[in-house]
Formats: C-alpha cells, sequence, structure tokens
C-alpha cells in the first residue's frame, strides 16, 4: 500500500540527523554532465527524485554508482541526446539537464518536464534566456529540441521575475558559453549558491554567488571533484514545526540553522523556543501555539514556499487566526480540503490567501496527498491529531524525504508505513 499510517497525539523527544538537500543536488548531478571526468559528491538523499535524475544521467551515458551517501558520477562518456519518459516529466528539476546538454554536446531533445502540481511552472525563461544565449529551440507536441549550432555566446540576461530553476540553467549554459554571462535579478536561495560552489570548485570561474547578479566568465576547463552537499533546509524546518504541533523537546542534527531564519523566526512567533548551535537546531514547544496575525512566502531568505503546507497543518490548532498568503505558486493550498476533513477550520480567499481559524484538535482520518511538502504538512497533522491518520500517495512524499517514518519513530511517533 502506498501510505503512511499515524496514529497521533505522541509529543516528539530526541534527536535525528537532517539529510542532504533534494534541492541542491540534483542541479548538482545535472553539473557533473559538463564534466569529462569523474565526480563524488557526498551526502546525497536517497530519494526518488535522485533515483530519477541517476535514470536520466544513465540513460544518456553517464556511469553513476551510489556507496551509502555518495554517489559517483562518471560523465566521460556521453552517447545519447534524448530524453523522455517518466524521469522528465515526473520531476521538475528534468529541465536543468537542458542547460548542462547544451554545454556539453550542444544538442538536446527532452519531453516537457513535470514536477508537483502547484500551479502552472511554465518554461519560458528558461528558454528564452537560453535563446539569447544563440540556442534554437523547435517545439514539438509534449518536446521540444534545443540546439547550438556554434558554441553559445555570454549575454547579459535579466530575468522579470526571480526564477530557481531557470537561474540554474543560464549558470550551466554559461560555464560552458563563450565569453561572458551577466545573469541579473537571479534566484539568491541556498541551491544556488550550492550550484555555484561546486561548478567553481571544478574550475569554472563566477562572482557574485549569492547575490541577485551573477557573472559567469564562459570556457573554463572543469575538473572532476569530491563534494559534500549541505543538509536539506526544508525536511529541517518540516522536523522543527512538526514537534511544534505535537508539543516536545527535539534536536535537528545538522540543520542549516543560516540558512533557516525565516523559519526560525516564525516558529517564535507561534511560542517554541529555539536554541541554534553549531551541530543543528534545538526546539523545545509545548501544546500552547499562538497563531501568525499574516505570513507570506517569499523569495530567498522570505519564508520558503515549500514550508507553507506543513505551517499551515501547525496552525489549524494555534490559538486565533492566521493568514498565509502564498506568492510564489498560484495554486499550493492542495492540502486545505484534507485538513478540513480532520476538523480545521481554513476559508480560502482567491487563489493565493488563506485564513487559519484555530480549532482544539484535529481528528485523524483518511486523507490523500496530491504532492510532495502538502504531503509532508499532512503527516505533521497526522502527528498532531487524535486517533489514526492514513495519509495515502506515499510516493509524494519519497520525492524529498529519505525515510520519513524513520525520522518521526525517532523522535516518538506511532508511524509506519503499509
Ligand atoms: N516561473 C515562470 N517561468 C519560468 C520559470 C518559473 O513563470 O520559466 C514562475 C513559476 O511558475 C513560479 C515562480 O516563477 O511561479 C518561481 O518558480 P521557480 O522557477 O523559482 O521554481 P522551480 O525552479 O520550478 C524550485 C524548487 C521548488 C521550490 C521553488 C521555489 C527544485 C527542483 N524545485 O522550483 O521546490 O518550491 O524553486 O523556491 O529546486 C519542492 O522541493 O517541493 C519544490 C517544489
Amino acid at each position: 500500500m502506498d501510505a503512511i499510517h499515524i496514529r497521533g497525539g505522541n509529543a516528539l523527544f530526541g534527536e535525528t540527523k537532517i539529510q542532504g538537500s533534494k534541492n541542491a543536488v540534483l542541479p548538482v548531478m545535472a553539473a557533473a554532465l559538463l564534466i569529462q571526468d569523474v565526480c563524488i559528491i557526498e551526502n546525497c538523499p536517497r530519494i526518488s527524485d535522485v533515483y530519477h535524475m541517476q535514470q536520466l544521467l544513465e540513460s544518456i551515458g553517464c556511469r553513476v554508482g551510489w556507496a551509502e551517501s555518495t554517489l559517483t558520477i562518471d560523465a566521460r562518456n556521453i552517447s545519447h541526446d534524448t530524453m523522455s519518459g517518466d524521469n522528465v516529466t515526473g520531476m521538475r528539476s528534468s529541465i536543468t539537464l537542458l542547460g548542462a546538454m547544451l554545454g556539453r554536446t550542444g544538442e538536446v531533445t527532452m519531453a516537457y518536464p513535470g514536477g508537483c502540481v502547484i500551479g502552472e511552472r511554465p518554461i519560458d525563461m528558461h528558454l528564452n534566456a537560453l535563446r539569447k544565449m544563440g540556442v534554437a529551440i523547435y517545439e514539438k507536441e509534449g518536446c521540444f529540441t534545443a540546439r547550438t549550432e556554434k558554441k553559445m555566446e555570454g549575454t547579459v540576461i535579466r530575468f522579470p521575475i526571480s526564477s530557481v530553476g531557470a537561474t540554474e540553467n543560464v549558470i550551466l549554459a554559461g560555464v560552458m558559453a563563450k565569453g561572458v554571462t551577466v545573469l541579473q535579478n537571479a534566484a539568491k536561495e541556498p541551491e544556488i549558491v550550492t550550484l555555484c560552489e561546486f561548478l567553481r570548485d571544478a574550475g569554472a570561474v563566477i562572482e557574485g554567488i549569492g547575490g541577485s547578479v551573477l557573472i559567469i566568465q564562459g570556457g573554463h576547463g572543469l575538473h572532476g571533484i569530491k563534494f559534500r552537499i549541505p543538509a536539506d533546509r526544508i525536511v529541517a524546518g518540516t522536523y522543527l514545526f512538526s514537534v511544534i504541533g505535537t508539543g516536545g523537546n527535539i534536536f535537528l542534527e545538522d540543520a542549516p540553522t543560516a540558512q533557516m531564519r525565516s523559519m526560525i523566526q516564525a516558529a517564535e512567533e507561534i511560542g517554541a523556543q529555539i536554541h541554534v548551535t553549531s551541530e543543528g537546531i534545538h526546539v523545545i514547544a509545548d501544546e500552547h501555539r499562538r497563531a501568525v496575525p499574516y505570513l507570506k512566502t517569499e523569495i530567498y531568505p522570505g519564508f520558503p514556499t515549500d514550508m507553507q503546507s506543513p505551517l499551515m497543518a501547525v496552525l489549524t490548532t494555534a490559538q486565533g487566526v492566521s493568514v498565509i498568503e502564498e506568492a510564489i505558486f498560484e495554486d499550493r493550498f492542495h492540502i486545505i480540503g484534507q485538513l478540513e476533513k480532520m476538523g480545521a477550520c481554513i476559508e480560502q480567499q482567491g487563489k493565493r490567501q488563506a485564513v487559519v481559524i484555530g480549532v482544539d484538535s484535529l481528528l485523524g482520518c483518511e486523507v490523500t496527498a496530491r504532492e510532495l511538502r502538502g504531503g509532508a504538512g499532512l503527516v505533521i497533522a497526522g502527528c498532531m491529531a487524535l486517533g489514526e491518520t492514513v495519509v495515502k500517495n506515499r510516493h509524494f512524499i519519497e520525492r524529498g524525504y529519505e525515510d520519513i517514518c524513520r525520522d518521526y519513530r525517532n523522535l516518538g511517533a506511532d508511524i509506519r508505513t503499509g
């Protein structure tokens, strides 16, 4: 069965180690394609999105091997330039292979990427930026071919809005292009910094890392490296908000505290005590939760859209009225109907705003995950609820969490797959 069963009501105690970051490792795996050598990538999470990316790399000729959480990618030989099937259409970050393949071979045919159902998720900014760098793109039904007759050319690109994926694609293309690429209004998420650091360690020249203007000097030879993926800020945030929902006292080992300031601020506003150490985050929470009068998701360093559903689950039983505005994706409130089944009181106002009126408690029942972070929010709700909750569609959650049941069990939850 593709489900998670939770008998709710246990406070969480103990410690858990935070896995490597999904949204950092996926573009790094794509970047390994640019390197005609072997790369060793440590601290990779064993999640289905990483396995899909592994299969995509293998399908074009790379050799990829695992040893515990270390991935070895040998991209010395690329034999194919067409990518299709579920590995492309089922995962948004397959799109980063566009910039990587153009950089490596100058041509790629691929299906349109998929990913979580959280809104339109177009790729116009990716394609327009690459066109500006000299790439011709021919679109066919469900598929497109991108080709450069000569080398891609560095240029000035300004994004109308900040996009994580489009920034990654321009970085991957820019590193291999002729001349200098200047990217204005680049995304500043920590995963972009990790990608730049990986490429810089491999020999690329990128200035402005961590800022909104990136200057990439293309054409520097790249060599194989050993690189460590940082811990996942969204997984750490999920467990941080879980203990606020259930009450308890936990330590999140390796949590990337510097990347989590907006989450820590929200957690303190709800009433948790947070102690940041050099090894992670210590969270103490009792059963009293305060509502958050207004919280808007924002690009980094603002409150992440990926944490919006986990936060909403916690606020269902906070004292008072919380207002959440989703500013990044236009359809990321799928969890509301499911939380209402559990007894939550939430009023959705248009596509972007939800008003959460705190109730005394949630009641366990059968709920259905429709996407990854909403699924994590439902697991939190299940841990908070009285009685048994069954969260269906576990596979969505496995896209981003290595073993969410193991982690919650370590913290004392009564939870199992089934
Ligand atoms: N957008 C466009 N045109 C484009 C690209 C993006 O209009 O060509 C819009 C999107 O529709 C959205 C906004 O720009 O409204 C921001 O999207 P962005 O491109 O930044 O998101 P993404 O690259 O598709 C990554 C993460 C998401 C995370 C967002 C925002 C990966 C694989 N995915 O998506 O993570 O929510 O950035 O931080 O890195 C998740 O992990 O569950 C997840 C969905």
